[in-house]
């Protein structure tokens, strides 16, 4: 599940580095240094690792760099370059290969399928005509890439006259990759040349393809194999199998010796098993499996589905793990006054990333670990950004490991820490801890909050240093003298300032719900309850049944929204919003229309007609929604086969239990 706050994270940091890349390719203006900027690339590429279904083609990480510049010419790709949908386990492979026999090929026989090695690299697409290398351009948006064709002509991999008889017309396409042995002299050398190396085999890959000059790219050891092909007139080829086998005819580097054609799920799951024992001795770096239906006509019938063939899967692996030590461990104070502990590893490499910090969450986390300082654990690049602790090998200790204890005093403030027996993590407690203070403002001015632009950590600081600010109401009484008194301020920014908090003040309500820091209202909340009260006055005054009577909203939010409304401090702080002239825009209550508006819907057990996403579509469109957990708000339960815990549940609230027919009749398909 990918949590809210990472999904913004990522569309921001999209953002971001594209701004970035305009202003250091197209414009020579850069704002920020290259480790800055790395820094960005990196973070982001860590959420997509983690969160492989929000690499969209928009991402810049599928970009070789540049946006589309005038340095390197757009190239139109004459068949679009698809991407993969992703398959996380042997599951969900089993549902995808149920999914696409009974409900696209109406077949009970087993399928037979390619298995490929997933590169980790950069997809290219070279166009030969009449067996003549003429062009070789990126993927870019899978529509438009960008024309790299000289770079490409400097790697030896990849002949410039095909092998005859090859056909008239040939798009072909591939990945371009850096093997281990490679990575690691290449970053020798930039080191001692004193460039910068590069996080991984992939990014060195992707920089090496993104040479304004090709002399560069030609002492870059880049390697390929082809997997696919876009167009060929005049050769025909009936499988996968085959096609490799012709690409290699042609004189075009392939992985043969490393692709199986097996029969049925469970051959490609033991493909998988065994190849993910192997990982690690590989000369170079894979990320999973490249699944695809292996005859082309079945191919062709199961044609493609928003951006994606339905003929071909990503089957991944799961994250690395590596072993280390923790050096430290640091506090880190939240803006509801939380303090978390982290751990400082001995950096280590972690799936080509080096980590050095672990998320430690809380006490209880540490002594469900039992966590000492200077022990040797194992962490693991899984479901979040920041890398975790899973595992502390005790049996390496040697005595001199410390206990973490709870923190006494707030390692900012140094008031007293407390620790409510109901809650995981010690609080300060103190209302104006300077850390809280900042990591409220932050919060409040962040783009998913009220967005005022260019309102960073640096300017806040300064603002509440230098006694401007004490809380996020006093930022609409800021005037550009204000600014300037900072100093390190020039007239423009600081009028910039000015007006893009003045904007602020009429964002949408949400917005403003979601700035305010409710404790356990995070974004999708605030919408929920902008759209149902639409004004803030309304919200401030209902009552704690009103709250918990809206669908998504359960006791411990509700409790919280009227502790805030309740509290004296907040209630001065709202009317000095208002009176500062911040007025929200009020939200217009859309109502989705369906057949079932409202309705929530568990989806469980193995299903025969639809994958579990297919069936969660089916619900969505119909205006119902799909949770991941059985309440007595659940409207309907579908239970598939072997539905265990689930069904139980709902057996016991009552809740209506359906089999896939009465669903589809429900959602109004016929199956
Ligand atoms: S086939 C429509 N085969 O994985 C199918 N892709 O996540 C297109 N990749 O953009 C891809 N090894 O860059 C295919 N053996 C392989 C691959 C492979 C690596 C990359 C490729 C693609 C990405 C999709």
């Amino acid at each position: 599940m990918i949590d809210l706050f990472t999904q913004q994270r990522h569309t921001d940091l999209c953002e971001e580095i594209n701004r970035h890349n305009q202003r250091y390719y197209n414009q020579d203006q850069p704002e920020i240094t290259d480790a800055e900027f790395d820094a960005l690339f990196r973070e982001l590429q860590e959420i997509e690792w983690a969160f492989p279904d929000l690499v969209t083609p928009e991402s810049p990480s599928q970009k070789v760099g540049a946006p589309i510049t005038e340095k390197f010419a757009p190239s139109t790709h004459a068949v679009p370059m698809l991407s993969l949908k992703n398959a996380k386990n042997a599951e969900e492979f089993s549902d995808f290969d149920t999914s696409i026999r009974k409900n696209f090929l109406a077949r009970s026989a087993e399928l037979d399928y390619a298995c490929e090695m997933k590169m980790d690299g950069v997809a290219i697409e070279l166009t030969y005509e009449g067996g003549k290398l003429i062009k070789a351009s990126t993927r870019g948006d899978g529509l438009v890439g960008e024309d790299i064709t000289e770079n490409i002509k400097t790697i030896t991999d990849i002949p410039h006259k095909l092998t005859a008889p090859y056909p008239e017309m040939l798009d072909v396409r591939g990945e371009i990759y850096i093997g281990l042995t490679d990575f690691q002299t290449l970053n020798r050398a930039q080191e001692d040349a004193g460039d910068k190396t590069f996080a991984n085999p992939r990014n060195a890959a992707a920089g090496s393809l993104r040479q304004l000059d090709a002399k560069v790219t030609a002492q870059r050891p880049l390697r390929i194999f082809c997997y696919g092909i876009g167009r060929m007139q005049g050769v025909e080829s009936s499988t996968q199998i085959e096609t490799l086998q012709l690409l290699r005819k042609f004189g075009l580097r392939v992985n043969l010796e490393e692709t199986t054609c097996v029969c049925g799920a469970d051959e490609v799951i033991n493909t998988f098993r065994q190849l993910q024992e192997r990982r690690d001795a590989l000369p170079f770096e894979i990320d999973g499996v490249v699944v695809k239906v292996n005859e082309t006509a079945l191919q062709e019938e199961l044609g493609v589905v928003s951006r994606s063939p339905r003929w071909a899967i990503a089957l991944k692996f799961p994250p690395r793990r590596e072993q280390t030590i923790v050096e430290g461990i640091g506090l880190q104070v939240g803006r509801t006054g939380a303090i978390t502990p982290v751990a400082h590893l001995k950096p280590v490499v972690v799936s080509g990333v080096t980590v050095s910090r672990a998320s430690l969450h809380n006490w209880d986390e540490i002594d469900r670990l039992d966590l000492r300082l200077g022990d040797h654990v194992i962490v693991e690049r899984a479901g979040d950004v920041i890398p975790d602790v899973v595992k502390v090998l005790t049996d390496k200790r040697t005595g001199n490991e410390k206990q973490i204890p709870l923190p006494e005093e707030c390692p900012e403030c140094n008031a007293p820490v407390h620790k409510n027996p109901e809650e995981v993590v010690p609080r300060c407690n103190n209302p104006h801890c300077p850390a809280q203070a900042i990591e409220r403002m932050k919060h409040f001015v962040s783009r998913d909050a009220m967005d005022i632009e260019s309102l960073g950590e640096k300017q806040l600081t300064q603002l509440i240093n230098h006694g401007k600010i004490n809380d996020v109401a006093d930022l609409y009484l800021l005037s550009k003298e204000d600014m300037f008194a900072m100093g390190r301020m020039g007239e423009t920014l600081a009028e910039k300032l000015v007006l893009s908090i003045s904007a602020s003040k009429t964002q949408p309500l949400s917005r403003l719900l979601f700035g305010l820091g409710i404790r356990h209202v995070g974004k999708n909340t605030a919408k929920i309850l902008a759209r149902h009260f639409a004004s803030l006055d309304k919200l401030a005054k209902c009552n704690i049944e009103q709250l918990i009577a809206i669908h998504e909203i359960g006791d411990k939010v509700a409790q919280s929204i009227v502790d805030y409304f309740g509290n004296p401090e907040k209630i001065l702080l709202l009317e000095k919003l208002h009176q500062t002239g911040v007025k929200p825009q009020e939200e217009v209550v859309v109502e989705q229309d369906g057949p079932l508006t409202g309705k929530i819907f568990v989806i469980t057990g193995t299903l025969s007609k639809w994958s579990r996403k297919e069936a969660e579509e089916l619900v969505e469109k119909a205006g119902g929604r799909a949770s991941g957990s059985v309440s007595k708000k659940t409207d309907y339960v579908l239970a598939g086969e072997n539905a265990g815990s689930k069904l139980a549940k709902a057996e016991e609230l009552g809740v209506e239990v359906l089999d896939e027919a009465s669903f589809a009749r429900l959602v109004g398909v016929s199956i």
